[in-house]
């Protein structure tokens, strides 16, 4: 698989085959992953690895816990056009492949509580950055996420970000003893796809290339 195809081919999973991944596995793509390039070359990822054992220890201790006020403010406020109007088709368009209306409250707040089980994943990653980081950290942990999971596509495997994680910072950092100075950006399913589920038939659309880029 070349690069473009990995960029293709990788999609947000929703729902994972219970099929295990190898904790070396993951070792390896977080190594090569860590490749990325970041800003002063500070590589401001923290990552915490959830994998058989400690994911089925995880999935009991979070259902004892209260969801939270958001660790950080996951869209801005009054989000503008033509932004806006993506974020709502694509929900729009992942509830359409399960059939949840819009006027369907609890069948949405229960495709939401599927993030709290990783869409069924065997393992996971959590995300973290430490305080004192800015932007332009964020950035670099960004370009890090992506860089794991092309990897894990070659690998074979799939994935799914999760910004679900941050209404949950205080219990996830309790769980993996992350120190007070890191905070949480975002978890990563990562698994098989089961790719007889509906939502996993999502194929998100993208704006065409005069929209975001411009020659001079
Ligand atoms: C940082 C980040 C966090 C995300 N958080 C969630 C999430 O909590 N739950 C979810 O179902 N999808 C989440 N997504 C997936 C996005 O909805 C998805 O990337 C977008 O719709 C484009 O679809 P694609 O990833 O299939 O190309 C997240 C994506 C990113 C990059």
């Amino acid at each position: 698989m070349n690069v473009t195809d990995a960029v293709n081919a990788r999609r947000s999973i929703r729902a994972f085959r219970p099929d295990p991944v190898a904790d070396e596995t993951i070792a390896q793509l977080l190594a090569t992953a860590s490749r990325a390039p970041s800003g002063g070359n500070v590589q401001p990822w923290r990552i915490y690895v959830i994998n058989g054992p400690s994911m089925e220890r995880f999935r009991s201790f979070i259902a004892t816990r209260p969801i939270e006020a958001p660790a950080y403010d996951i869209y801005p406020a009054g989000l503008t056009e033509p932004y806006r109007s993506s974020r709502f088709k694509v929900g729009e368009d992942m509830y359409a492949t399960i059939g949840i209306s819009r006027e369907d409250k609890p069948g949405r707040l229960a495709q939401f509580a599927k993030n709290l089980d990783f869409f069924g994943a065997p393992a996971a990653l959590f995300c973290f950055v430490e305080r004192q980081m800015g932007p332009p950290q964020w950035s670099d942990l960004g370009m890090f996420l992506q860089t794991f999971m092309l990897l894990a596509q070659e690998a074979g495997l799939d994935t799914c970000p999760q910004e679900a994680w941050a209404v949950y910072e205080q219990a996830v950092s309790e769980f993996v003893e992350a120190p007070p100075e890191q905070r949480i950006f975002c978890g990563v399913a990562i698994g098989h796809a089961d790719l007889d589920h509906p939502i996993n038939s999502l194929v998100s659309q993208r704006e065409p290339l005069d929209v975001f880029a411009r020659f001079l």
